[in-house]
């Protein structure tokens, strides 16, 4: 166990890879916040068991004044913002060619504006504590071609580019900042994917296995301990696929 007695946000943590890394993040003794735009029963069962320690609220990732006040009330609440996990996005599962303007936009916002946004409003609190851990939850669509998935790789390329230059702005302040890779594991995101389509991803994985939330959560949760001098880097959780 590397991560205890933080405040750490982590965006979209109502299901998904993001209620996982809630809810090992609480077991292991964390104060944890989270957004997402609709409120789960696991949300109000996190609540229940974990009172004062977890913080959630109904906000759009997008939403550049309630994201601000998300991260002062998550501030004064807490005390702290040890570390962000980037963690919400939405997916594709189309052509570019049949990929509409509203949908190109929805994308870019949500996966590339909204996590912008976030870390944003932390940075400005972690530079005044002089330390921090920003973890965007990147792909390996941001390093390598899926057909179908083009807006979305190139958000995700955005996460590993942006991630790099954040690193030289705010290194010297002990904050430190890098993104996980994952390849693709089973969520309402890669539901999408058929069978075959799995069975092929599985043939061609090194490891002959899918990640899954707790391989991810294991990464993750090295990558925000602070107890790394790792800066600027990608992690890839990917069986090798990538490799
Ligand atoms: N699944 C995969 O195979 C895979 C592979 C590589 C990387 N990833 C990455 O892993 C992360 C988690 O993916 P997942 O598969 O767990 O996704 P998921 O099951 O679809 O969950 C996404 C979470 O983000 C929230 N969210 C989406 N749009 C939002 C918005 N505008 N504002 C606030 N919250 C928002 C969702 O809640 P609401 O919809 O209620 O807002 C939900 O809590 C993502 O960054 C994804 O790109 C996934």
């Amino acid at each position: 166990m590397h991560t205890k007695n933080q405040s750490i946000i982590v965006s979209g943590g109502s299901r998904g890879l993001g209620l996982h890394l809630a809810e090992r993040l609480l077991e292991n003794g964390n104060r944890v916040a989270t957004f997402a735009r609709s409120r789960t029963k696991a949300m109000d069962d996190l609540s229940a068991k974990y009172g004062d320690a977890f913080h959630f609220v109904e906000l759009d990732a997008v939403d550049a004044v309630g994201v601000n006040q998300f991260v002062a009330t998550v501030a004064d609440k807490f005390g702290s913002i040890d570390s962000v996990v980037n963690n919400a996005a939405i997916g594709q599962d189309q052509l570019l060619m049949h990929t509409d303007l509203d949908t190109i936009r929805r994308i870019v916002d949500i996966n590339i504006v909204g996590p912008t946004l976030l870390t944003r409003a932390a940075i400005k609190r972690m530079l005044l504590q002089g330390n921090g851990n920003i973890c965007n939850i990147s792909s390996i669509c941001g390093s390598r071609g899926y057909a179908g998935l083009s807006v979305y790789a190139g958000s995700k390329g955005y996460l590993d580019a942006m991630m790099r230059a954040l690193a030289r702005e705010v290194g010297e302040a002990g904050i430190l900042v890098n993104c996980v890779a994952p390849g693709f594991f089973e969520s309402e995101m890669s539901s999408v994917l058929l069978p075959e389509q799995l069975a092929t991803i599985k043939r061609r994985t090194p490891s002959g296995s899918l990640s899954n939330d707790e391989n991810i959560f294991k990464v993750v949760d090295l990558v925000i301990s602070g107890t790394t001098n790792m800066q600027g880097q990608v992690v890839f959780v990917d069986g090798g696929i990538t490799s």
